[in-house]
């Protein structure tokens, strides 16, 4: 039965993963997978993670099962962190949230449970999005299609057409995804203005909104990176929202994630539950623990929410740093390229505009790598790093 199957060719961020740890090279610089580093290229365990686990080792004292909707704790601190804990929508009844094996874990469950409400439905995706985004919505049997959004010419967003495109050619009933914010792969966000039109476009039209937030503390802070998810949630009378804590609590590896339906009301709230449940049952079952009780104890404690939010901000701020530390470089080298947008850009990514046989030079003669695309992981810059990387690239653009 197996001699039916095609290969396919590897995903392209995991593949320079593993060619990246291949590379004995001790000049060699990642900026591939969009995973945090220090300034000395390590990703540590965060220190309230640290502490929440001791504690977890401590004091857990089963390992029976939790339940399709997983850890109760975990999705109530999560949906306060997204929506803000005084937020009247969490006392609403109108929203269901279950935890996930990860982003992507999520991404998967609201696709499958869209495909449920309507077969085949349509989904708009950002051109581009996050690489995974098609295939993930692709295999629960939604269509993916794109509406205009990166302008690599200018290195902003191509706002008017994207509002022309959607107007013109999304359908009512028709999925837009959005990023809630630092938008992977190009770091452009959509302003505060222009969520408010996407909002009103997606009202006016019937459309409905699915945010995916990956980097939520990463961009400009906790509250101000949710703003288009608070919005949406107070003017919009249904929205998908799939949430990670890969990134702003470091737990990659513990696939820690959420997704979250607001329902029209509580009674249709209570069907759309069961049916997400439903379909969670019938995938992996329930998700795993660990992370989650992790994040729950640390939410649940001021002293630990206290350390997180200082680790976190201070992630923030070092990827602020990198960007306008390398715009600097870029301008002190000479070369004859503005790469100011960098620094107006949000977190962690931005495409550097080099041509795939550039990306293919730096990886080749100087052990440099990123996504073809040119995407840049800026947290894989340092401070011990930055010439070799500003240096190499200039080399290559003169060449
Ligand atoms: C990325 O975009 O690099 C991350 O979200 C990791 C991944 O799974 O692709």
């Amino acid at each position: 039965m197996f001699e039916h199957l095609t290969a396919l060719p590897p995903d392209p961020i995991l593949r320079l993963l593993a060619e990246q740890r291949q590379d004995n090279n001790p000049q060699k610089i990642d900026l591939g997978v969009g995973v945090y580093k220090d300034a000395q290229g390590a990703t540590p365990i965060m220190q309230a993670v640290d502490r929440a686990e001791r504690i977890l080792l401590e004091t857990e004292n089963t390992k029976t099962y939790v339940a399709p909707a997983g850890n109760a704790g975990f999705n109530s601190s999560m949906a306060k962190l997204l929506m803000g804990s005084d937020n009247p929508v969490l006392e609403s009844g109108r929203l269901t949230v279950a935890q996930t094996p990860g982003g992507c874990g999520a991404l998967r469950m609201a696709a499958e449970f869209l495909n449920l409400c309507k077969p085949g439905n349509k989904v708009w995706l950002s051109d581009p999005s996050w690489a995974n985004h098609h295939p993930l919505l692709n295999s629960a049997g939604l269509e993916t299609v794109e509406y205009p959004y990166y302008d690599y010419e200018n290195c902003g967003i191509r706002f008017d057409a994207m509002m022309d495109k959607l107007e013109s050619e999304a359908k009512a009933g028709d999925i837009v995804l959005l990023h809630g914010c630092c938008h992977n792969p190009s770091g452009a966000d959509l302003n505060q203005e222009q969520w408010q039109q996407v909002t009103e476009l997606c009202l006016r039209k019937g459309l409905l909104p699915f945010i995916d937030i990956a980097y939520q503390g990463l961009g400009d802070g906790l509250d101000e990176d949710a703003y288009g998810v608070r919005l949406m949630a107070e003017k919009m009378p249904e929205l998908v929202i799939t949430a990670s804590c890969s990134k702003n609590f470091g737990l990659y590896r513990e696939r820690t994630g959420a997704v979250m339906l607001l329902s029209a009301n509580a009674d249709q709230a209570a069907v759309a539950a069961s049916r997400l449940f439903s379909i969670i049952r019938g995938c992996y079952s329930m998700p795993p623990s660990h992370g989650a009780s992790v994040v729950d104890l640390i939410l649940a404690s001021d002293e630990l929410t206290t350390v997180w939010q200082d680790e976190l901000a201070a992630m923030r701020q070092r990827i602020h740093f990198l960007r306008g530390a390398v715009v600097d470089k870029f301008v002190a080298s000479g070369i004859d390229r503005d790469f100011g947008f960098i620094q107006q850009q949000s977190g962690m990514f931005s495409f550097l505009g080099i041509n795939p046989a550039q990306v293919h030079q730096l990886k080749k003669d100087f052990s440099i790598y990123m996504v073809d695309s040119s995407r840049i992981n800026i947290a894989g810059l340092s401070e011990n790093n930055i010439d070799y990387f500003v240096n190499s690239v200039t080399q290559v653009l003169k060449a």
